[in-house]
């Protein structure tokens, strides 16, 4: 891996046994709190878009919230929050998406994405792909490109690069944390 990986991974903070017995839990809040991590990841999330035309940044309630918005603002887009059923005022379009166990749902303003939006996604990381699979199909259902999919980690024996991949979806990671 290069050396931002490097970096990135020492700043990662693995808690055994939360919320369960048996998971590792990847903690970002130590990455957060280091402000050259920080900044090092937004920058390197948002390296292959430097410079181009990205319209929105659209991120996924709670912890791609604080991502997508630093994102955002480095690319000079505007920021989209997809979030759990009944926290937005205005119309919305909402999808169920599963989880470890069962489903839940999100939604999204109705009006937050104009056709042909150029969308790019953001959280801060993929495991089954259930969350950013039924992110991607709602931003898509409102005319949205999406032009990728951004995370700092990636659990890749879940599958959820997968996922968005057969919805034509590029995917980008930071760091890998192999196993489950
Ligand atoms: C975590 C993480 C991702 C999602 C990944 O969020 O922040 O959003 O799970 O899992 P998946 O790829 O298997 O769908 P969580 O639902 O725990 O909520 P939070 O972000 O509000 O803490
Ligand atoms: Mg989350």
């Amino acid at each position: 891996a290069d050396t931002v990986s490097d970096d990135l991974i020492k700043s990662i903070r693995t808690i055994p046994d939360y919320p369960k017995e048996g998971i590792l839990f990847r903690d970002i809040t130590t990455l957060l709190g280091d402000a050259r991590a920080f900044r090092r990841a937004v920058d390197a999330l948002v390296q292959p878009w430097a410079g181009s035309k990205i319209d929105q940044v659209a991120g996924i309630e709670a912890r791609g919230f604080i991502l997508g918005g630093a994102v955002a603002h480095q690319l000079s887009a505007g920021f989209v929050p997809i979030r759990k059923k009944g926290k937005l005022p205005h119309e919305t379009v909402r999808i169920a998406y599963s989880l470890e166990y069962g489903l839940d749902e999100m939604e999204m303003h109705k009006d937050a994405i104009k056709p042909g939006d150029k969308v790019i996604l953001v959280d801060d990381l993929i495991a089954t792909g259930g969350t950013a699979e039924g992110a991607t199909k709602l931003l898509k259902q409102m005319g949205a490109e999406v032009v990728a999919a951004c995370f700092i980690i990636d659990l890749p024996d879940l599958g959820g690069r997968k996922k968005l991949e057969a919805l034509d979806v590029p995917v980008r990671t930071l760091v890998e944390f192999p196993g489950h």
